[in-house]
């Protein structure tokens, strides 16, 4: 990823959610606000211009997303079932005793600061690469600052998750906690993405659960992106972030169990593919 430059693909994934948002339906799968706080966002921040978002938001663009779909399909509305496949996880972690949410690679994602009010005696976490979590600050001061939602400014691929927890006052090390690492861990190397498990496992507490989506590994040892894989990698790759790590499922179970966690197939949501993704769930 480029180090000085605020993420493309966050940028992206957000402003897939303002088109999708106009699509008439699609408010039955997106979390409640979601779409309208991102519109928000994007333009306090300045990582959207307000025209931008207006125009995200026509039928036009919808039909555009929609013409896309060809290359990856189920990809547009995969957006929305993400969304709320972490919300959920996130909701239900809450509801079973939960004290933190941590989400990894949080890009324009909103659900921290939407959520924050209602949990009051919940504190959320999220980190991002500096130059992306920067921006995002400066958005979340615009629309009002939470007490208890803390944005951390850190490249995952180079510090260690608990020494950069350990270092913030509110953090419980050992408490249980959600973690969401919602479309991150293609984007690092295989031994970043192992030791980030590795890491969650030591600093989140026992009933912990972690919630994230991944990309299958293709029968040619490529991340599986359908039939339109080679030029889907090497859009990516141009966009300066490539998809870098993928798993096969037979593998899935052991590479989890080896980082400290079980895989918790009887989540709701946790087994789904929409558009190339899949989503998983595992356990403390
Ligand atoms: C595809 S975006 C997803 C954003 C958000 N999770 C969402 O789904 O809306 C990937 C995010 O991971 C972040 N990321 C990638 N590599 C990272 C790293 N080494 N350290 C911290 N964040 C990273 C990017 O900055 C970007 O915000």
């Amino acid at each position: 990823m480029r180090q000085d430059k605020p993420s493309r693909t966050a940028y992206k994934v957000a402003l897939n959610v303002v088109t999708l948002g106009a699509k008439p339906g699609m408010d039955r799968f997106f979390p409640p606000g979601t779409v309208q706080a991102t519109e928000k966002l994007l333009v306090a921040s300045g990582a959207a211009g307000a025209r931008t978002v207006r125009w995200s938001r026509s039928q036009r663009m919808v039909s555009v997303y929609e013409a896309f779909d060809w290359m990856l399909p189920g990809q547009f509305e995969a957006f929305a079932h993400r969304k709320a496949f972490c919300e959920r996880q996130v909701r239900d972690g809450i509801d079973t005793g939960a004290t933190q949410i941590l989400v990894l690679g949080a890009g324009y994602d909103t659900m921290g600061w939407r959520l924050a009010p209602e949990f009051s005696g919940v504190n959320f976490f999220e980190i991002d690469h500096p130059a992306t979590a920067h921006l995002k600050a400066k958005g979340i001061d615009a629309m009002g600052r939470r007490d208890n939602l803390c944005l951390i400014a850190e490249d995952l691929g180079k510090e260690k998750l608990s020494d950069v927890l350990n270092t913030n006052e509110s953090w419980v090390q050992g408490a249980r906690t959600v973690i969401v690492a919602e479309g991150l861990v293609m984007y690092l190397h295989p031994e970043a993405v192992r030791d980030l498990f590795c890491q969650c496992a030591v600093i989140a507490g026992v009933g912990s659960r972690i919630a994230f989506t991944y990309i299958l590994t293709g029968a040619d040892g490529r991340p599986d992106a359908g039939r339109c894989t080679g030029l889907m990698l090497w859009l990516q790759k141009v966009a300066g972030e490539p998809w870098t790590w993928s798993i096969r499922s037979e593998e899935l179970d052991l590479f989890l169990e080896a980082s400290g966690w079980t895989i918790a197939p009887e989540q709701e949501g946790a087994t789904r593919k929409h558009g190339v993704e899949f989503y998983a769930v595992a356990t403390k």
